[in-house]
């Protein structure tokens, strides 16, 4: 029994150990919605964990004042006609309120 017990904590252990390694992969997923496609090219250079850490900061005009530095100043391989359609994205889920 106490053998037992002993396996099941160890192996709980060895499960949040790997929940948590888990975690800062990708642990944070888009959440659904018009445009999300379009913003899943955000994760070609670091992941999306850097769109919920910013939530709440921005709205649309710092939303695309964002995606724009992405593409100026990093190169971030986005479409410029695709801009809107991600800020507005973002700022509908992650943004200070809904899209002005
Ligand atoms: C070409 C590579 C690349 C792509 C693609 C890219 N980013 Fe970034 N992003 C960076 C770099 C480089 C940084 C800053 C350095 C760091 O901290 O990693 C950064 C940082 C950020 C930050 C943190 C705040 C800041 O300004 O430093 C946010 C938010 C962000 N990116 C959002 C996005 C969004 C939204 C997209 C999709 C529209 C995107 N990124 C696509 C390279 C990229």
């Amino acid at each position: 029994m106490r053998t037992l017990a002993m396996g099941a904590l160890v192996g709980a252990l060895m499960f949040a150990a790997a929940g948590s390694a888990m975690a800062q992969e990708d642990k944070v997923v888009l959440k659904d919605g018009p445009g999300r496609d379009k913003t899943m090219q955000c994760i070609a250079c670091h992941s999306v964990d850097y769109i919920p850490m910013n939530s709440r900061f921005l709205n649309k005009a710092g939303w695309t004042a964002e995606v724009n530095k992405m593409i100026n100043v990093f190169g971030a391989p986005i479409p410029k006609s695709d801009v809107e359609e991600i800020a507005t994205y973002l700022t509908q889920n992650y943004g200070t309120g809904p899209a002005k």
